[in-house]
């Protein structure tokens, strides 16, 4: 997690003041038991309230049912940790909504709630290293949120349900939860919902069972997902299942939008596969919304969300987010453009691969273009929470993605690019981790300047 060697520190020397009983009273030590609160964040450079310190999240259970007409959302969910130091009380992250009850290993715990931070004091406070499971009850209607950046995430209500859309903090307005990319964990996401209506979410269906008017839809990720990347789509959507390469496809398609783009997912997974390396989830698919649901899409994990049918190069985008951003997720928002940066890289590839424009061309392109917003700040460095999706994250970290595809040759390139995915694979890395990785697996060239000039550098570099 991002800031435990620090915390590891300050609570090991905490404990030990603990443990002397003649020296300070139970009390101070904090709530029920032993231990001292985990944080209430987890020191994001943008967000720094998102997650919590002192545990990490192996498996959320979510039980949903949800009501389109009254917008009512019941939750249950059910977590499981562990803890990485001796805790009086955590935190989860929930945006509004109404908690009903909070249980730890079964045991009703005291909470409470301010802002974002739900606190969980359970009776007998938590051992270091211990795996405890925390159970939620909650209810409401679910918030629609605007990002830094103007845009709507959240839960968002559509004509005949709901979409829910996490990028960066809308997951914490459906499920309480460690809402920071770095804890990624396996999800079980059942969802119930008026009969005739469908819920479709990330993984691979288990079930789906139709009961006094209300059916619920089963959906297991077994790979570790980040929460922002989780989904829920709830509307009247058409299903077509078939296959690409090994992997399942499971598509949902709003009834008012042409399906048609989604005969192209083949393609571009075994075009994805063969340049990224093995696809790193157990299927795929894509969800395409209804037009005006969203004005945006997202790489939900397993099957992207589209607001109405992509053109193949939004299509291509997505795809390689499941390597790029799902699989290999950024420790920090501040390294986003390890993830925006490599999907546009992709589209620029497969321009290239179709015979349209080759990536040199498209970098030389907007090199030119004399675009003031490109060179705005440098693409590892953000200047707030609110440029986290502009152009240099993008456009510029693509650049940075070609320099080093220039300076070490095709043919490494992909092995290095192929490395990576396979090195990180479902974890998490930062822009030091990529920038080492490279150095390391071409020891011979001096990537120096790039590092300096393109990906930290302060406007446009120097004509290459
Ligand atoms: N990741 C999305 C994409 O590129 C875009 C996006 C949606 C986004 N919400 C965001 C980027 C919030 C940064 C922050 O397809
Ligand atoms: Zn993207």
């Amino acid at each position: 997690m991002v800031s435990r060697p620090r915390r590891i520190t300050v609570v090991s020397r905490f404990v030990r003041l603990c443990l002397v009983p003649a020296l300070l009273a139970l009390t101070a030590c904090g709530g029920g038991g032993h231990g001292s609160p985990g944080a209430p964040g987890l020191g994001d450079p943008y967000f720094p309230k998102a997650g919590n310190g002192g545990y990490d999240v192996s498996h959320y259970a979510l039980a949903l049912d949800y009501a389109p007409d009254t917008r009512r959302l019941t939750g249950t969910a059910t977590i499981t940790a562990r803890a990485t130091q001796h805790l009086s009380a955590f935190d989860l992250d929930l945006k509004g909504l109404t908690v009903d009850d909070v249980t730890v290993e079964g045991e009703r715990a005291r909470w409470d709630r301010e802002g974002q931070e739900l606190t969980v004091r359970p009776p007998e406070g938590l051992d270091d290293g211990e795996t405890f499971e925390v159970r939620v009850r909650y209810s409401g209607t679910p918030r629609t949120i605007t990002d830094p950046d103007g845009s709507q995430e959240g839960w968002l209500r559509t004509e005949s349900g709901a979409l829910a859309l996490g990028e960066p903090m809308g997951s914490m307005t459906w499920f309480p939860g460690n809402h920071h990319p770095a804890d990624k964990a396996s999800y079980d996401i059942a969802v119930t919902v008026p009969k005739g209506l469908r819920a479709v979410s990330n993984g691979e269906l288990t079930g789906e069972r139709t009961r006094a008017g209300r059916t619920t839809f089963s959906w297991r990720s077994a790979e570790p997902m980040a929460g922002y990347v989780a989904t829920v789509a709830i509307g009247a959507y058409e299903i077509r299942r078939s296959t690409a390469g090994d992997v399942p496809v499971y598509t949902a398609v709003d009834p008012g939008e042409d399906g048609a783009s989604v005969d192209e997912l083949p393609d571009v997974m075994e075009w994805a596969e063969y340049n990224f390396g093995p696809y790193p989830f157990s299927s795929t698919g894509v969800i395409i919304a209804g037009a005006g649901d969203s004005d945006y899409a997202l790489e939900t994990q397993n099957r992207p969300v589209f607001p109405g049918a992509p053109d193949t190069e939004l299509l291509v985008h997505e795809i390689a987010h499941q390597w790029f951003g799902n699989s290999v997720t950024p420790k920090t928002w501040r390294d986003m453009w390890l993830n925006e940066g490599f999907a546009t890289y992709a589209e620029w590839l497969w321009a290239e691969d179709q015979g349209g424009d080759s990536a040199q061309e498209t970098f030389e392109a907007l090199y030119d273009s004399d675009d003031a917003d490109l060179w705005a700040f440098p693409p590892a460095e953000p200047p707030g929470a609110e440029h986290i999706s502009d152009r240099p994250v993008y456009d510029r970290g693509a650049m940075v993605v070609h320099k080093i595809r220039q300076t070490v040759g095709d043919d490494a390139f992909y092995d290095l690019v192929q490395g990576w995915t396979a090195d990180r694979r479902h974890g998490n890395a930062s822009t030091d981790d990529f920038t080492e990785y490279v150095e390391q697996r071409a020891p011979d060239e001096d990537f120096g300047r790039i590092w300096a000039d393109w990906l930290y550098g302060e406007g446009q570099p120097d004509r290459p």
